[in-house]
């Protein structure tokens, strides 16, 4: 018989036990939680995009236009109108000749590195990638090797160890979604370049909020090429749900053809799909929404670190506090809670032994006084459990 009794309990020795936290309203910057409002600073929802008024109306109306359900695959009878549009515009986001939606972030990284990767081939892959990344290669045929977290040294000796005439893709986060760093994108593309390699690139965390139009890593650097493979997500910034490789029109054929997670699953719903069409529409026309979320992100952060958090060298929306063990970072969290804030604790699977942390996310709706109150309260808590 299985022990999940026994794994569980040991979980929970190593407080590393988790368990779901029901809110009883919409997740904004507030929550509602046993008819206790809550401050919320742990979503993804950068722009706020998840709780807009303009994108409640275009998921009511898709629903009105198109039903509730896609009904079939994308290779059946599941591929909308709506499918073809959003992808448009994702290639043009993006700048590439092509894009292709998938059912999710997760699916698209479980799906997409697989089929690109063949049995000879060679992954090298950051040390922080995301989890889906890291399953993504995993379920993968060809050789996985990892590389210290952002370390070109070691990329360049993988690179140079490979065998003659072995096909390579580096694997990485655009923006390291626990540390909130940014990839060296300029020196993985020089290094893919003098060493024939391609190169995935997750822009989970940066699309809609990197670069100077929001366009994510490519954005940021103000560079392009074929050889990167874009990543993304609408769960994120986009304030709904789904995800897309943006790349080659090759590739998206050779995806749509190919990859498991893109033809073995119903199509997106059509309130979905309209949904991040409607993000990319206000992404585009309201720079002011991220320039709200950068004005947030650089008060919180700068305030943070006088106080004497170590926020791990974070440059974007999400602001890591390394607390340390898994027990004082659960206990800090606890605290927050109390005080009416939720960020629950990081750890260990998700970021390694040792450095479990507070991840704190701003976005674009939070306010100064919110902010203001979440210093308040870090401070007291940090002093009271010696962290700062
Ligand atoms: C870096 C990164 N990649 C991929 C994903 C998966 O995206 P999704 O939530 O759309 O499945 C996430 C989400 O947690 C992420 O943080």
């Amino acid at each position: 018989m299985f022990q999940f009794q026994k794994a569980l309990g040991q979980l929970e020795q190593k407080h590393l036990f988790r368990e779901l936290i029901p809110f009883d309203s919409e997740p904004s910057t507030v929550a509602q939680k046993n008819g206790k409002t809550l401050l919320l600073f742990c979503t993804n929802n950068y722009l706020g995009l998840a709780n807009h008024p303009t994108l409640k109306s275009a998921a009511v109306s898709a629903i009105q236009n198109w039903g509730v359900g896609a009904g079939a695959s994308r290779l059946i009878s599941g591929h909308l109108r709506l499918n073809d549009r959003l992808e448009s515009v994702v290639a043009r986001f993006k700048s590439t000749e092509a894009a292709l939606v998938f059912s999710s972030g997760y699916m698209t990284n479980i799906g997409a590195i697989g089929t690109i990767v063949q049995r000879e081939d060679l992954i090298l892959a950051d040390r922080l990638n995301h989890a889906s990344l890291v399953a993504g290669c995993r379920l993968s045929e060809g050789r996985f090797r990892i590389y210290p977290h952002k370390d070109m040294t070691k990329l360049r000796k993988l690179l140079s160890d490979r065998k003659v005439g072995q096909d390579v893709l580096i694997v990485t986060d655009g923006v390291f979604s626990m540390d909130g760093d940014i990839t060296p994108l300029p020196e993985i593309l020089k290094l893919a370049e003098e060493y024939d390699a391609s190169i995935y690139l997750d822009d989970a965390h940066a699309t809609g909020v990197i670069g100077a139009h929001g366009g994510g890593t490519c954005d940021h650097y103000q560079l392009s090429s074929s050889r990167i493979i874009q990543m993304g997500t609408f769960s994120k910034a986009f304030g709904g749900f789904g995800g897309f490789i943006a790349g080659t029109s090759t590739l998206k054929q050779y995806l749509i053809n190919k990859a498991p997670s893109f033809i073995y699953t119903t199509a997106l719903p059509p309130s979905v799909l309209a949904t991040a069409l409607a993000a990319f529409e206000l992404i585009e026309a309201e720079a002011s929404l991220r320039e709200r979320l950068w004005k947030n992100r650089a008060y919180f952060c700068h305030k943070a670190v006088q106080l004497g958090f170590d926020t791990l060298g974070s440059e974007t929306p999400i602001v890591p506090l390394r607390i340390g063990s898994s027990e004082k970072a659960i206990n800090f969290s606890k605290k927050l809670l109390e005080e009416g804030i939720y960020i629950p604790s990081i750890r260990p699977p998700t970021v390694p032994e040792g450095t479990s942390r507070l991840r704190v996310t701003l976005t674009a709706s939070h306010t100064e006084s919110q902010i203001d109150f979440l210093l308040s309260r870090l401070e007291k808590v940090g002093k009271d459990l010696r962290v700062i």
